[in-house]
């Protein structure tokens, strides 16, 4: 009811909100990285596997692609995600030295159940989720198992259990780096550093609002948007338009930046707002010449840029910049100025943003 919502006008405002919160939950008593995070026996399981497959839905299969980007980067393991519902119907090739990894915020998606039955049918033993629900379907059937803390989740649309998903998906990175010899002490201590620092940096994203507030008026008169990214933020870009598409109804497609000539160029006039995410990254300067490229066909580029990027506003470039530059937890900051843009934009359409028409919290049957 009203009460619950306090100062907020919809469930997904205030869940946006609560991300400092539940992320700082998510990651509360994790004094040192471990295996033992993901339960008992998770060393030896660790120690066995050589390769990764991560299956989820919707926003879920988002935190997988993500965590690839991390994973391979970091640990060195190879990474497979996989759509659930394509994944439990396809002709694959099973390995019995896989990490199978589910990520589901109900844990009851019937696709992920059946996938993960699926996976252990061909042989794969070694089960891990990522669950926000430590009671569920999801943990019961899996070995092991890190339950994320977002809290429930009212909103159709989720925002905060893709955020905890990410946190605990950085830990499994830092658990199966350590494993494999490629974390050290030094290391170990940044990163958590760094995790302990994102309550706090999540605080300065949502103190954009009044800025994407503006965007968002923009948005609301558009019927297309176009998100690009690069490297682990094209993921991130995939959840942007997803967002947007969910509750403002507005058809949104995602692109890595480098794929532009090979179409959505072709979708480009003064009429396209393109969302752009740009990290102050190795990628920056590619991306930079993939925003000209927008720019030479009278795209209008709204970017989200670092604190220290040198991309300035101008003629047909409207920026907004992120108060700090985050490394390898940026994503983490970016989605949530994406969902900030969804939701403003939703709202100045008048749309029901919590109950988006046609769509389910958790999709329990197939
Ligand atoms: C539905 C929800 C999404 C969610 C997806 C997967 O589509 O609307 O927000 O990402 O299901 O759900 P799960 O509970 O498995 O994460």
């Amino acid at each position: 009811g009203a009460a619950e919502l306090g100062p907020y006008r919809h469930y997904m405002q205030k869940e946006i909100f609560e991300q400092p919160r539940v992320i700082g939950d998510t990651l509360e008593g994790v004094t040192g990285i471990m295996p033992e995070l993901f339960g008992d026996g998770a060393y030896n399981v660790f120690k066995q596997i050589d390769r990764v497959l991560i299956l989820a839905c919707g926003t879920s299969y988002y935190s997988g692609l993500t965590a690839k980007y991390w994973i391979e980067s970091v640990a060195k393991i190879p990474v497979n995600v996989e759509i659930a519902s394509e994944y439990r119907y396809r002709d694959s090739v099973p390995h019995p030295n896989t990490l199978v990894v589910t990520i589901s915020q109900s844990g009851e998606t019937a696709d992920t159940l059946a996938a993960l039955k699926h996976a252990r049918s061909l042989g794969m033993e070694h089960t891990l989720t990522i669950c926000n629900v430590g009671t569920s379907a999801m943990v019961r059937e899996c070995k092991l198992a890190y339950i994320t803390r977002a809290g429930v989740e009212v909103g159709v649309a989720s925002t905060k259990a893709f955020t905890t998903q990410l946190a605990a998906l950085f830990l499994l990175t830092l658990s199966l780096a350590q494993v494999n010899g490629r974390l050290t002490d030094a290391e170990e201590e940044q990163h958590l550093k760094a995790m302990r620092h994102l309550p706090v940096a999540i605080s300065a994203v949502l103190a954009l609002e009044p800025q994407i507030i503006a965007w968002s008026e923009d948005f609301a008169r558009k019927e297309n948007a176009l998100f690009l990214g690069r490297g682990m933020h094209y993921p991130i870009a995939l959840e942007g338009a997803l967002k947007l598409k969910e509750i403002s109804y507005i058809h949104a497609e995602a692109y890595p930046a480098g794929e532009l000539k090979h179409g959505p160029l072709a979708l480009v006039t003064e009429e396209m707002p393109v969302v752009t995410i740009a990290p102050n990254d190795a990628l920056i300067e590619k991306l930079k010449s993939n925003m000209q490229e927008v720019r030479a066909r009278g795209g209008q580029l709204y970017v989200f840029a670092d604190v220290d990027s040198r991309i300035t506003s101008g003629e047909g470039v409207h920026v907004i910049r992120l108060p700090e530059h985050y490394g390898l937890l940026s994503p983490i900051l970016h989605v949530v100025s994406l969902q900030l843009l969804a939701y403003h934009s939703a709202l100045a359409r008048g749309t029901d943003v919590d109950k988006p028409r046609n769509l389910a919290k958790s999709v329990t049957v197939e």
